[in-house]
């Protein structure tokens, strides 16, 4: 069975003394409910170990926004999937569309990061989705298989069952312009149908697909209520607690 998660990615944004009162607030937020989803942040890479050691792990899991390509050595600036690893975090976001935009990841690129992330232990969040103009020419379909085999189907099926998901119209990221929920449920089964093509009905069933793109308190019921919508990827309404928390209850 399928695990629903809600996701915080935090991009640019917090001090590490804020990036800490944040976590530590969601923590307090979370620390006597009962969750009916797996809940992430996601904070830049200079907060990962604070974080980890100032909040409960089995409740609240920790993200990287990004990994290295490469295993180790000579790549100044880089930080790699074992340096992750290293400091307790779990997940790693990967792909999201400000990295293939602004940082020109390719999908062979990102094909290289999903096997580091895998040999060290990371679960990747693989970020896909089309920009407007692809919608608006009716390509969108097209854009998410062609990312999804790109990057992941040389994976084996084991290796793909250790991924989550995340379909994001670039068009509804940042804008508050979000997918309606039908939007969303459509080309979640679509995506899903995809991965059945390759690795089977079981696996397909059993994948995490969040949506992500404007995400907040008001929508998040709606489209978690669709049967294909697994959870969210939050940005923006995952910088305080009061934004977040009715997204993670949504369930
Ligand atoms: P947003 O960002 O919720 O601010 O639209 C989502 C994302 O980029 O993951």
């Amino acid at each position: 069975m399928r695990k629903n998660m809600i996701a915080g990615n935090w991009k640019m944004n917090t001090t590490l003394s804020e990036g800490l009162a944040l976590a530590k607030g969601l923590n307090e937020a979370l620390k006597d409910k009962t969750l009916k989803c797996n809940v992430v942040i996601g904070t830049p890479l200079t907060h990962l170990a604070s974080v980890v050691a100032a909040i409960d792990t089995t409740k609240i899991g920790v993200a990287a926004q990004n990994c290295a390509d490469k295993e180790k050595g000579a790549y100044t600036g880089e930080v790699s999937a074992a340096m992750i690893a290293s400091t307790g975090a779990k997940y790693v976001i990967l792909g999201h569309s400000e990295r293939r935009q602004y940082y020109h990841e390719t999908a062979e690129i990102l094909k290289t990061k999903v096997i580091q992330a895998l040999a060290n232990g990371l679960t990747p969040i693989f970020c896909i989705g089309e920009v407007l103009k692809e919608r608006e020419d009716g390509r969108h379909f097209d854009i998410v298989d062609e990312q999804i085999k790109a990057s992941l189907f040389d994976l084996s099926p084991e290796d793909f069952g250790k991924l989550t998901i995340a379909y994001e119209p670039v068009w509804a990221i940042g804008t508050g312009k979000t997918a309606t929920a039908e939007q969303a449920q459509e080309i979640h089964a679509h995506i899903r149908q995809t991965i059945a093509t390759q690795y089977g009905a079981t696996l397909a069933e059993n994948t995490t697909i969040l949506y992500g793109g404007s995400m907040n308190a008001e929508n998040a019921k709606d489209l978690v209520a669709k049967p294909d919508v697994d959870g969210g990827l939050i940005g923006g309404a995952s910088l305080s607690v009061e934004k977040f928390l009715p997204i993670v209850e949504a369930f």
